[in-house]
């Protein structure tokens, strides 16, 4: 069931906006929008350096997003570092970790479900330590087990790279015991939650995460956030890779030391009003559970994909998802063309290869539409997108394709 006040918090969606290509970034709600303009028409100053009034509030509101997140995810303060998004997460990590504990012949498990941001940081450092990728094999249906995990789980394994949600499929990987095999043989474990976030309440001890990456701006919150969840024994091990001011204890002449974690990390001038705004997105979060969230994404879901089902000349690629992602084509229309049609009536969706070339080449395919639901669509969302699918079909068949 819909929560009645979701809808109205969104002020893009009050202007009539089908939104449906929330896997790529989500709406703001107007808290979020706020608390940005907050900070731009009273603060606009720089964190941990001013002694003055509003430079200490703003250092405070910033230090208070990081308690919300650690708590959001049950971790300590200290493990959640800011980034840029999942990709600079995840690069730090590799570039960092990675280039530091990898020797030539160590395994490195990913799979072919992985984002770009997943996979490439990997694939380079393999290449500079002549440590070895493999792949994790999929199902038929493009899924990864823990059956098929293990097949490529050996003594060699050092870091295990995987997505906990496919942005293309929608798939859940099972990551705790996934987690759990990988440090039997003492892996670690490096998960990227960009599309889990925002759909299913990650708990960092639970699951025993070495690393978790994830985007504030796929989960309500403002564009260039990123959070690096690492335990701390970990990043107190791990040499920053951005040097500069604030994350510098002392530096002479001859020498230079840094901060502890996770300040070692933040280098330079931080994106100070989106880390402060995402405060808000998780207060959002707690105010409306991400369970209920999700049930409603699936119950949108669901009532598009059987629809979608009955209609002919479409093939649909993740019939199963466990997320509220549907990928599809239209049979013989070119999903650029597609995706342009759905535009001119105002819908909002993805064509491409979604940044996971790996996952359309599994699919035998060159590229595909997308579309994603999130809190803020509705039924007749979902209405405008069929009935619109359907005329599209017609179009391109009567344009002879
Ligand atoms: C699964 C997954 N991983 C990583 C990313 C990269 O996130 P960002 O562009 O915020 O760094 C995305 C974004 O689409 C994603 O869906």
């Amino acid at each position: 069931m819909s929560n009645p006040n979701w809808r109205q918090e969104f002020p893009q969606i009050k202007n009539g906006l089908v939104y449906l290509d929330s896997a790529a970034m989500s709406l703001k709600p107007q808290r979020v929008i706020d608390a940005i303009d907050h900070y731009y028409q009273d603060l606009s100053v720089n964190i941990h350096r001013g002694l003055y009034p509003i430079s200490v509030e703003a250092t405070d509101l910033y230090e208070q997003t990081r308690e919300d997140v650690a708590t959001y995810i049950n971790s300590e303060v200290e493990e959640i570092v800011f980034t840029r998004g999942t990709t600079s997460s995840l690069n730090l990590v590799a570039s960092s970790y990675g280039l530091a504990n990898l020797n030539e012949g160590d395994e490195i498990i990913v799979s072919e479900l992985e984002h770009h941001s997943s996979y490439l940081p990997w694939f380079e450092i393999a290449k500079k330590t002549k440590s070895v990728i493999k792949f994790v094999p999929l199902t038929k249906e493009g899924r990864i087990t823990v059956d098929h995990f293990k097949t490529v789980l050996t003594e060699k394994t050092k870091i295990v790279a995987l997505t906990y949600v496919s942005n293309v499929m929608g798939f859940i990987t099972p990551v705790k015991e996934i987690v759990k095999l990988a440090h039997s043989i003492g892996a670690i474990a490096v998960i990227d939650g960009a599309q889990a976030l925002p759909h299913l309440k990650v708990d960092v001890k639970e699951l025993d995460l070495d690393f978790l990456a994830f985007s504030a701006h796929k989960m309500l919150g403002p564009t260039g956030v990123g959070i690096l969840y690492g335990k701390k024994v970990l990043l107190d091990r791990m040499d920053p890779i951005e040097f500069g001011g604030d994350m510098n204890d002392d530096v002479t002449l001859t020498d230079a030391t840094y901060k502890d974690t996770p300040y070692k990390f933040e280098a330079g001038t931080m994106p100070v009003a989106g880390i402060i705004a995402f405060s808000d997105t998780i207060e959002y979060f707690n105010r409306y559970s991400v369970k209920e969230i999700e049930s409603y994404c699936m119950e949108l879901h669901i009532y598009a994909l059987n629809q979608l089902k009955e209609i002919e000349g479409i093939e649909i690629y993740n019939p199963n998802s466990d997320t509220a992602i549907i990928s599809y084509n239209l049979k013989n229309v070119p999903p650029h063309d597609a995706v342009t049609y759905y535009a001119d009536q105002n819908i909002c969706m993805r064509a491409g290869q979604h940044c996971a070339k790996l996952v359309t080449r599994f699919l035998g395919i060159q590229s595909c539409l997308r579309v994603s639901f999130y809190l803020y669509n509705n039924k007749e969302d979902v209405d405008r997108f069929v009935s619109t699918t359907k005329e599209a079909i017609s179009f391109f068949k009567n344009m002879g394709f």
